[in-house]
Parts: C-alpha cells; structure tokens; sequence
C-alpha cells in the first residue's frame, strides 16, 4: 500500500491526549496503548473510519472489531446486557476481557465493525491513556491490534512504528504493554459461556464469578482452521452471484459505481429497478465508502426477498481485497 500518512509519534500529555482524540473524531485511525497490546482505534460508530483501520492493516477479510469504551456506562447502550454480563463487567472492567452481547435495537455500532454479526464485542480497557483517550473522543473505539495483518501484535510503540509507519496518522507512545497477549473474548451471545479466544482471564475466573460451567472453543478465533468455522461471519440467505455484468429480472442488485450501462436480462435498466432491490456500495466507487456500507447493503438486500443478489465488481485492490474476500465467503456460503 501507498505511503499516505507521515506517521507522528507523541508522548502522554494532557495536549497530546486532546489531539489524539480530534483525530479519532475526525475520523482518522490513531495507535493507542491498552494493557494488553497496542491497539489501532477508530471512532465505531464511522464505518468509514473503521474501513481505515483494515485498509491500514492491509487485512484480507474483515474479521469483526472489539470495540472499547471508557466504562460500562458508554457501552451500556449499545448491546443486551444480561446478568451474566453485568456481573462480568462489574468484576473485570475495566481489565482484558471481551464479551460478545447481543447488538441492542439502539446500537449505533457500524456494521464493519461487527462483520455484519447480530452480536457486538465490547471491552474497558484497563490502561489509563487507553481510558482517557476514549473518554476525550466521547465514543466507542473500535480497535484490534496495531501491526500490519500478519504480523505479531506489538507491544510497545516502536513495534507499531515499525509495522504501520507511513500508513497511519498518528501513534501514542505510552510505554510498553503490560500483558502482551490479547484480552480474554467470551461469548456471552448465547445460553453457553464460551471463550473463543483465550487471554489473562481464564475459564476457571469466569467460572467462579458466574457459578456455572465454562468452556472453550478456539476453532472461532480470528484464525480459523476450517470454513465451517467461519459460521459466526455473517452470511446472507439469498444466493450471490458475482462480477454480474446485468441483472436478473428476480435479482436485485449490489452495485459499485455507475450503473449507467448495467441492464437487466430480456430487457431494461437497472437504473428502473425498484428502490429496495437496489442497494450502491459507492456511486462515486470510492472503496473505503463501499467496505463501511457493504453489510448493512447486503442485509437490506437480504431481506429484499429477491431470487438472487447480483453484485458489480469491485477493483481487488487496497480494501477492494477485502471486499472481495467477505463476498466470495457470503456466495461460496
Ligand atoms: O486485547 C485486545 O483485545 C486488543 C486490544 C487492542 O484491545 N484488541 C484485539 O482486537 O485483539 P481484535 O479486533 O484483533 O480481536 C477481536 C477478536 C477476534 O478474535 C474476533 O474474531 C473476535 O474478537 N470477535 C469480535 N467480535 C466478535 C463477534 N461479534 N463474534 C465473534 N467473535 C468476535
Ligand atoms: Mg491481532
């Protein structure tokens, strides 16, 4: 990927902290410190600022997000928070675990930041800069960890420099990490207790808070072994049929750009296709824009009730991959 950012490096001041968090709101990625690793932040309620994240990762697929807040009071909205959860969040927040709740009907979460999943990870990081820099941005912020895909998590800023320099804004240098392994991800979105990732918080503390058995299932991380695996990635009931060059008189149509010259088979244009079997990523074909609409347009269209979803091409290139990636799952699904 192109050099777009010179990448700044700032200590901890109050100054730098106010700064970080203008950036965040304006919705540009910054690099951040949290007690476990060293995270890549956007505002996650900006779909277009979260596509930056994985454009600056270079991420081939879009794995969903945790997203942080400052305490359970700015997260408290955004997901069902049944008793199990409050009881978590009262013993370990703010501290490195993550819990996956049911989305809220009010949650104001972008749909790439949850992959397009009915369920939210949410997590109060323990690290003071982590804290107060969610707090001066005033909204949850979506962030993994801070290294190019592929690469190890960093742990220091140095780590991040050295992975993402020239591809993001901005990094605040707050010592090393005090963990170096990523939060405990519990999956609270059902009526089993399951870690899918595990982390310094184990079962056995779950458990004793909990009073009810816990279990593991690692195969539904981020690095899945198989593609039955992936059944927690969002996937569409309606077929997908991709690099459609017209559409189908019973399909509707994601598009990507102009749809000037697309017809529908046997006659007309797409452009006469009723609203809702229409959705378009990016009229002006701006990827970054497409990636931020791309789940909530293939829901709507989902539940358009179509025969099929006939989809544009979309460039493989920057975020495009990623695109790309997240539909051949959904049609090969
Ligand atoms: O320690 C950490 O958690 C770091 C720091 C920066 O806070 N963050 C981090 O984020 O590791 P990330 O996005 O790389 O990890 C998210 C993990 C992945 O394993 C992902 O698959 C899982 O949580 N996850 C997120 N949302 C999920 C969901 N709705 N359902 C299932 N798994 C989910
Ligand atoms: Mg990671």
């Amino acid at each position: 990927m192109k050099t777009e950012h010179p990448t700044q490096i700032l200590t901890i001041s109050p100054e730098n902290l106010a700064k970080a968090a203008d950036v965040l709101r304006a919705g540009e990625v910054v690099a951040f410190p949290t007690e476990t690793v060293y995270g890549l932040g956007a505002n996650a309620y900006d779909g277009v600022a979260v596509a930056k994240i994985f454009a600056a990762k270079g991420r081939p697929s879009f794995n969903p997000l945790i997203s942080h807040g400052a305490d359970l009071d700015m997260l408290r909205a955004e997901a069902v928070f049944d008793d199990r959860a409050l009881s978590l969040a009262d013993k370990f927040w703010p501290g490195p675990l993550t819990m996956i709740l049911p989305r809220s009907p009010q949650c104001r979460i972008s749909d790439l930041a949850s992959a397009g999943l009915p369920t939210v990870a949410l997590r109060v990081p323990a690290h003071p800069v982590a804290r107060a820099l969610i707090t001066a941005a005033g909204v949850p912020i979506a962030a993994p960890s801070a290294n190019a895909s592929g690469q190890l998590s960093p742990t220091a800023p140095h780590h991040v420099m050295a992975s993402l320099g020239g591809r993001i804004p901005l990094i605040l240098a707050g010592g090393a990490t005090e963990f170096g392994v990523e939060s405990t991800v519990v999956d609270l979105s059902g009526s089993d207790v399951v870690i899918v990732r595990p982390g310094a918080i184990t079962a056995e503390d779950i458990a004793d808070v909990l009073d009810c058995p816990v279990t593991y299932d690692l195969g539904a991380t981020d690095t899945p072994r198989s593609p039955g695996q992936l059944l927690r990635h969002y996937a569409p009931r309606t077929a997908l049929r991709l690099r459609a060059v017209d559409v189908a008189p019973d399909e509707a149509l994601l598009a990507f750009g102009s749809t000037k010259f697309m017809g529908i088979r046997g006659g007309g244009k797409a452009t006469d296709l009723p609203e809702d079997r229409v959705r378009n990523l990016s009229e002006k074909g701006d990827l970054l824009e497409a990636s931020a609409n791309l789940f909530a347009y293939l829901r709507a269209l989902d539940d358009a009730g179509s025969k099929g979803i006939a989809v544009m091409d979309i460039p493989d290139t920057g975020i495009g991959i990623a695109i790309n990636d997240r539909l051949k799952r959904a049609a090969a699904g």
